[in-house]
C-alpha cells in the first residue's frame, strides 16, 4: 500500500483540522503522518493492536522525523483515548467491525469521525445514525483497481433511506463518473445472473435490485 494512495488522500481531504487525530488500526501509520505533515492536525496518536504493523509505523513515522509529534500505541480499538482527541479516522477494516471499535468508546469528546470500511457499509451508516452521528461528506474513490467510499460523520441526528445506507446519501447525490462506473458494472453483474437463472423468486430479486441501480443512476 502506497502512502500516497487515492483512498488515503481522499481520506485526507474530509479531515478539516485535527488538534489531535487518533488513527485506529493505523498499521504503517501513513494517515497520521500525512495530517501531520500537511498541518491537519498538530498531533497524533497512531493505534494499533498488532505490533508488527506498529514496528512498521514507528520506523515510518521516525523516518518523517515526526517522533515529537505522533505516538505510537499498541492498544485494542479506542480505549482509554486521551481527552484532547478531536477527530478519530478508523479505515481499511470492515464496517462491522469498525461499529464494534466505536461502540465501546466514550465518543463525547470526539468532534468528528473519519471512516473508510472496506465492506459492511449499510451497518456502519446504520451505526452512526443509531448512535446520533450525522455524515456530512463522503468520498468516492477508485484506488488500485478497488472502489472505496470514505465519510465523515459529526455528532447529529440523520435519517438515512436503505439505499442511502449501501451507497451514502453524499455519494448519491453527487453521482460522480467513478460512482456511476461502479454502479453500472453492479447492474452488469446482476443482469448476467439474471440470464442464468430460471428461479422466479430470484428473477424478481434481481430485477428490483436492477431496477432500484438504474433510478440511482438516472
Ligand atoms: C488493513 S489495515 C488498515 C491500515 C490503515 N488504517 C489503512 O486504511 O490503510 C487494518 C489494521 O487494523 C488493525 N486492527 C485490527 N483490529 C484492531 C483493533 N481492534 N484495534 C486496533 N487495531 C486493529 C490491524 O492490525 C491492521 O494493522
Amino acid at each position: 500500500m502506497s502512502k500516497t494512495s487515492l483512498r488515503l488522500l481522499a481520506a485526507l481531504d474530509l479531515l478539516d483540522y485535527a488538534h489531535r487525530l487518533a488513527d485506529i488500526g493505523t498499521d504503517h501509520g501513513y494517515f497520521p503522518i500525512m495530517a501531520v505533515t500537511t498541518k491537519k492536525a498538530k498531533m497524533a496518536l497512531a493505534i494499533d493492536n498488532k505490533a508488527m504493523p506498529l514496528a512498521s509505523a514507528t520506523f515510518n513515522v521516525t523516518k518523517a522525523q515526526l517522533d515529537n509529534k505522533i505516538t505510537i500505541a499498541l492498544q485494542d480499538g479506542l480505549e482509554n483515548l486521551p481527552v484532547d482527541v478531536d477527530v478519530v479516522s478508523i479505515m481499511g477494516m470492515g464496517g462491522k467491525l469498525i461499529s464494534s471499535l466505536l461502540d465501546g468508546a466514550n465518543l463525547n469528546l470526539v468532534r468528528r469521525l473519519i471512516i473508510g470500511p472496506n465492506k459492511d457499509h449499510y451497518e456502519l451508516r446504520q451505526w452512526l445514525e443509531n448512535h446520533s452521528f450525522c455524515i456530512i461528506a463522503e468520498r468516492f474513490v477508485r484506488d488500485q483497481g478497488h472502489d472505496y467510499q470514505l465519510i465523515a460523520a459529526v455528532h447529529g441526528q440523520m435519517h438515512l433511506s436503505e439505499i442511502e445506507k449501501q451507497y451514502g446519501p453524499y455519494i448519491i447525490k453527487e453521482c460522480s463518473p467513478l460512482f456511476r462506473n461502479h454502479i453500472e458494472r453492479q447492474i452488469a453483474l446482476l443482469s448476467q445472473a439474471l440470464s442464468v437463472t430460471n428461479d422466479l423468486q430470484k428473477r424478481i430479486s434481481l430485477l428490483d435490485r436492477i431496477t432500484i441501480l438504474r433510478e440511482l443512476i438516472a
